[in-house]
């Protein structure tokens, strides 16, 4: 007797997401549609889809569909390693080719004359001179700082929210974030046992009105905004929203962890949200983006209440982030050239943000004139998860709207976000974008999916 057809069509999935043509995180046909593209019945389809998910295969969420599981692992939107036939529009980091030369001048200078202390257990909160150095570069970028030792050193802003989470919040505790987010936030959220909650966002990012609504029913303990060049949609707050904000966070007394990374892209400093909430928010940003993602530099301005229980923590935790990373961004900072690199970078985001819109200009972008990304609404004959598949079988790495969604239920916006930056070579970059248009004008592309 022949095996039931399910267990055929179970077999072809496990086959398809093996070879990666079912990414991990990618949604898969609804019973009906595979049921067409394979001459069988939704039924049969419906079984194979509950035997794979029996198998962790997959995921199912009614009224959304199946996933591939896995969908908020990193390591499926962040992919810093491509292949040669691959062209990288995924990753948000600076075109580093720029200034390396300049980092490794700086590291053989404090290689060669650098102070034995660097090598040893320094301060636990981190040297004094590098603590002032993240105040002069978050001061910067609008934010106040009245006491320098409130001033944290991290080993990125990644474990700068980690740490905020995990020291902040407890498991089953709820944390407002924009309704798509970074996924770095979701994924600690999903390892630590936090409980997301997504608010309403607008052109200019979190709603206040709508996280007001959100605390006035629930026990919110903490939220995490994007402030600048919001990832991924760019929203960028406005002055008159982040004083919003803050008085949302001040009536409530949540905790606010500002995520202000991409602060460096403001064409003029806008004043921090933590400025308006000092006894509650916590401002992180870091060099990653700005100069180097490698140097794992973050610093965590905390109210004056709370730096020490912080640096306690990251002792408890890590030590100390290297002081050897930190001196090279301290002399980066201190001589100015922090400042002109993160500029040079800002002139480069402005000119692929207007070479994309010539190439992109029959779609919807969201977008500011001088962020890494953009929001690219994909035409009707798209999915989101469907298209970053076909365009990864082409050579291009894109980001998937529902990589991003911080309500797994929520439907899926038509979209990608693409970085602009990642792709240093010039020519190749506009080969990307050539080939991108191609395959978004492709009305075939849902089909080939399948098939
Ligand atoms: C909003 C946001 N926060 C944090 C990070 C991580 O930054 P870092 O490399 O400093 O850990 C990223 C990286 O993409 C990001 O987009």
């Amino acid at each position: 007797m022949s095996a039931p057809k399910y267990l055929a069509i179970v077999k072809k999935i496990e086959e398809l997401i093996r070879s990666g043509q079912f990414p991990e995180g990618s949604q898969l046909p609804t019973h009906r549609e595979l049921a067409q593209q394979w001459a069988t019945t939704p039924i049969t389809v419906a079984k194979a889809y509950k035997e794979l998910a029996e198998k962790k295969l997959i995921e199912s969420f009614v009224g959304r569909g199946s996933f591939v599981s896995n969908h908020s692992q990193l390591s499926d939107v962040i992919r810093a390693e491509t292949s040669e036939q691959e062209r990288n529009l995924s990753i948000l980091q600076p075109c580093i080719h720029q200034h390396a030369d300049r980092l490794n001048q700086v590291f053989s200078q404090i290689l060669t004359h650098g102070n034995d202390v660097l090598y040893g257990y320094v301060e636990h909160t981190g040297l004094a001179q590098h603590r002032v150095m993240g105040a002069k570069w978050a001061r910067q970028y609008g934010l106040k700082v009245d006491n320098e030792n409130d001033v944290v050193l991290a080993s990125g802003a990644q474990h700068a929210l980690t740490t905020l989470i995990q020291l902040y919040t407890q498991p089953d505790d709820t944390i407002a974030v924009e309704a798509l987010t970074y996924p770095g936030i979701l994924s600690i959220a999903n390892l630590l046992g936090r409980k997301v909650v997504s608010v309403t966002m607008d052109e200019q990012g979190m709603v206040p009105a709508a996280l007001n609504d959100l605390c006035q029913n629930t026990p919110v303990a903490m939220v995490i905004v994007v402030p600048s060049h919001q990832n991924p949609t760019a929203a960028t707050m406005s002055v008159e929203r982040r004083q919003q904000l803050a008085a949302v966070v001040n009536q409530h007394q949540l905790w606010l962890v500002e995520d202000d990374i991409y602060g460096f892209l403001n064409p003029t400093p806008i004043a921090a949200i933590c400025n308006f909430a000092p006894l509650h928010g916590f401002h992180i940003t870091s060099l990653s983006k700005a100069i180097s993602p490698g140097l794992r530099c973050g610093y965590i301005k905390a109210p004056s209440t709370e730096s020490e229980r912080l640096a306690a923590f990251i002792r408890s935790t890590l030590w100390l982030p290297s002081p050897i990373t930190f001196a090279a961004a301290a002399v980066l900072i201190y001589t100015g050239e922090a400042f002109q690199i993160a500029k040079e970078q800002r002139q480069i985001a402005i000119h692929r943000q207007r070479l994309a819109a010539e190439y992109l200009a029959e779609f919807t972008l969201f977008h500011q004139p001088d962020s890494y990304h953009l929001w690219l609404v994909l035409p009707e004959h798209w999915q989101a998860d469907a298209f970053t598949l076909v365009a990864k079988n082409r050579g291009i790495l894109v980001s998937s709207a529902s990589y991003f969604k911080a309500d797994p239920l929520a439907v899926t916006p038509n979209a990608i976000r693409l970085s602009l930056m990642a792709i240093e070579d010039e020519k190749q970059f506009i080969a990307a974008l050539a080939l991108l248009v191609e395959i978004l004008r492709n009305e075939k592309g849902l089909i080939c999916v399948y098939s």
